[in-house]
Parts: C-alpha cells; structure tokens; sequence
C-alpha cells in the first residue's frame, strides 16, 4: 500500500541567540535557547510510485522543484537510508511566515525526515539528525523540538526543562531579511551586549517564567539598520505596553515575540499589532 501521512512542522522562536565566534568554515559558533511554539504548517507526503518528486505549496514564491527543503529533506532521507526512492508529492500548506527567523523551511524539511522515518524506520534518531545537519543548521533542532539549548552551528542539542506555561504574541514586521546576508553583516568583536545564557538556563530549572521573560535576547537586532530597529521598536513598545514580560527578536528576524503571563494582555496585544501587521499571531508553547 503506497503511504500517505500528514505531519504538523511546528516554528520556533529563539529566546536567547548568541554568536560566540566566527568558525573557518564560514559559519558561526552559536548559543541559543530554543523553544517551539503552536503555529506550524501543514506537510502531507503521498507515495506515487513513480519516482518523481513533485513539491506543492500555497506560496507562489515558494521554490516548488528540489531546492526546497522538503525535497531536499526526502532525497536525503532516501539516500542515507539506502532506499530506492519510491516518488514522492509533498504538500505543504504554509503557516509559518517565510523568511522572518522562526525556522519555517527547516521545520517542513524536519517533518519531511520525521515522517519518511515513521514510515519507513531505516536511521536512528541521531542518524536523523545528522541528515537534518546536512540540510540546514536548524534542522536537527526542528526534528525533535521543545525547550532546548542549541550550540556548534546549531547541532549540538541539550533538552531543557520546559518552559512554564505562557502566551506569546508574535509579529513579523514589513521586510524580510536573509539570514546568509544578516550573517555577513554581523561582526563577533562587535558584540557589545550578550544574552545572559547561564541566568536563563537557571530560571528553566526554577520554572521562574518571569526570570526567563526578562532574559530573551538575540545579539543580532542591533546589527540591523536603524530604519529597521525603529519598527521593531514600535512592536516592542505595543507588547511593552500591553504588560509582555520580555520581548526579543527571533533568529536572523525580523519577527519579534512578546512573552506574557497572562491571556488577556497577550490578547490586547495582538488585537492591536493585528491591525498593523498581516503577520501577527497569538499562539502559546508547544
Ligand atoms: O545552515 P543554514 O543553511 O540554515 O544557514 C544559512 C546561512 O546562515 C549559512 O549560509 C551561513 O551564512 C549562515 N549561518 C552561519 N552560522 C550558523 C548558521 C548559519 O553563519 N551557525
């Protein structure tokens, strides 16, 4: 019987980023506390038999051939586990903003991996992970997801405990930003303020949500313009307002996250920002 399944590719947010160094491959050391929030897309993966891959999304501008990571994600799945590819159509119904820091391509290529390996069974979890390594640095996160901290280029992953119940307000403003070119315009000796890491990873140990919502950071805001800091200044300033415990920018942005206690002041947020901004949700932990 040909398989058929639908996986749920959940997004993240990075309550902390860190960049610690610039590695001689190009890359970047990181420290980051990840966690996965309830927003995701839609991935449903249909064996055809016919040995082609054809990819499906709702996002006209979307690479739909084999530079898409769920494509990517299924070739490399086939090819580690030594399988004959069997053809595969993908479709992904998109959630998730693009290109705006939450990890939205990796988590569909993630679910591509999590979904051909309950079906087939044929790598180990690390071994999956080391495919979702191949794909992008923050695949093997997006593999297993959760409260974790992620370090080397993102792949080395420690679980955390979970975060306490809360509510986040999220908010893509109006540009988008490339990570590879956020990445070449950050310089490591110019990292004035850091996110206090070890403070965070104590306050998941005592459950202390605020302790944790005063500590969300991510070193790459201020390497934006400043056209761009003002209208993430404006966002903040809405969640401020509204009584956000923290608010931080996620992965290389632009999307800003607000962190609240309380549903009420999450939802007069989001009411707000809604008005504002098409990419504006209201969504919790996962
Ligand atoms: O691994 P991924 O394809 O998601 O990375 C996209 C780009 O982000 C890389 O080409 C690189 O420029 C930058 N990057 C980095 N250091 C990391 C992760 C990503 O410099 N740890």
């Amino acid at each position: 019987m040909p398989f058929s399944k639908t996986e749920r590719a959940f997004a993240k947010l990075n309550l902390t980023l860190d960049v610690t160094a610039r590695r001689p491959d190009g890359y970047h050391d990181l420290c980051m506390v990840m966690q996965t929030v309830e927003l995701w897309d839609t991935i449903t993966l249909r064996e055809t038999g016919n040995g082609v891959m054809r990819i499906h999304t709702d996002v006209p501008y979307l690479p739909d051939d084999h530079k898409n990571l769920a494509a990517v994600a299924a070739m490399r799945y086939f090819e580690a586990a030594a399988l004959p590819f069997p053809g595969l159509e993908i479709q992904i119904q998109k959630q998730i903003p693009v290109c705006a820091g939450m990890g939205g391509g990796s988590s569909d290529g993630a679910a591509v991996l999590r979904a051909l390996n309950a079906q087939y069974g044929a790598l180990s979890l690390r071994q999956l992970q080391q495919v979702g390594e191949s794909i992008g640095s923050d695949v093997p996160y997006c593999i297993c997801g959760g409260t974790v901290l992620a370090e080397g280029k993102g792949e080395r992953l420690r679980p955390l405990p979970s975060l306490p119940p809360c509510f986040f307000v999220i908010c893509k403003p109006k540009f988008s930003i490339s990570t590879p070119t956020l990445f070449s315009k950050l310089r490591v000796d110019k990292i004035r303020c850091r996110p206090d890491t070890a403070g965070i990873l104590a306050a998941l140990e005592a459950g202390d949500l605020e302790g944790v919502a005063r500590r969300v950071y991510n070193v790459f805001e201020s390497f934006l313009e400043p056209k761009r800091q003002e209208e993430l200044a404006h966002i903040r300033a809405v969640m401020i307002d509204s009584g956000a415990l923290g608010v931080s920018m996620s992965g290389t942005g632009p999307t800003m996250f607000g962190l609240y206690a309380a549903r009420q002041e999450a939802e007069t947020a989001f009411q707000i920002l809604k008005k504002q901004y098409a990419d504006c949700f209201f969504t919790r932990s996962v």
